[in-house]
């Protein structure tokens, strides 16, 4: 028998995990879900709950096995979520974890995506969880992680801002007025981030810390225009 130098991600291995009480299946091998990630989109849908539309229309964008966008639609009734993801074969992963969470078609588009550029509406909040890797810090990721994970999902240019950059630039385009975005990113990346928002009008902003208190999200909310 030939065995592997590295240890396949157990998770791979298990074939699914759980993200805020949903079962995500793995089987397409997207990114899989963080427990940091979980923490934030927990804290977010008490922001979605103070949103008094009758239909909120959510995007989960860079959406990879789409768990984000389905703790939304499983938790807010009255939401819709669109999911926009670049790599076809992660779009049939959404379809999956769609399918298997039973979250019916008239809630819930998929659409192919490079960021932005298949989206066409607006909406009421934006989720991102980029790509934001920075290429130069290679040797700090887990091996196992560069091996199995889909490096698409993971690496972002030099500094790991090249997704974000494009994101921040554009994201106010697919936002309605008093829409909110919420942005994971690396805790290094904040001053940047910080310096690119303020130098933008008509939005608030502000960070939050992850469960390990290292700042992990970016809440951004439009104003409304007069
Ligand atoms: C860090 S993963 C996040 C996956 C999932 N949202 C989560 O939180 O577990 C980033 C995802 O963005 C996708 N992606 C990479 N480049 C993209 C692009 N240009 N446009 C849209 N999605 C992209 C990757 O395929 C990957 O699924």
């Amino acid at each position: 028998m030939v065995f592997k130098e590295k240890q396949e991600q157990p998770d791979y291995l298990v074939g699914s995990v759980d993200f805020l009480g949903s079962k995500i299946d793995l089987s397409q091998k997207p990114f899989i879900p963080r427990s940091e990630t979980e923490f934030w989109v927990e804290k977010s849908l008490d922001k979605l709950q103070d949103i008094k539309k009758d239909k909120i229309y959510c995007l989960d964008l860079f959406s990879g096995s789409g768990c984000i966008g389905i703790s939304v639609l499983k938790k807010i009734k009255n939401s819709c979520c669109d999911f926009g993801e670049v790599d076809k074969n992660f779009l049939k992963q959404i379809e999956i974890n769609l399918a298997g969470n039973k979250i019916s078609g008239e809630r819930r588009k998929i659409i192919k995506t490079n960021i932005f550029s298949g989206v066409k509406k607006k909406y009421d909040c934006i989720f991102a969880n980029p790509p934001y890797v920075a290429e130069n810090r290679i040797d700090e990721v887990e091996e196992s992680v560069k091996m199995y994970e889909p490096n698409k999902a993971l690496f972002a240019g030099e500094d790991g801002m090249f997704f974000i950059r494009k994101f921040l630039k554009e994201f106010e385009n697919y936002l309605n007025d008093e829409g909110m975005v919420f942005m994971e990113f690396d805790p290094d990346q904040k001053k940047e981030i910080e310096d690119l928002l303020k130098a933008k009008k008509g939005i608030k902003f502000e960070f939050w810390e992850d469960q390990f208190k290292k700042f992990r999200t970016v809440f951004i909310k439009k104003q409304a225009q007069n």
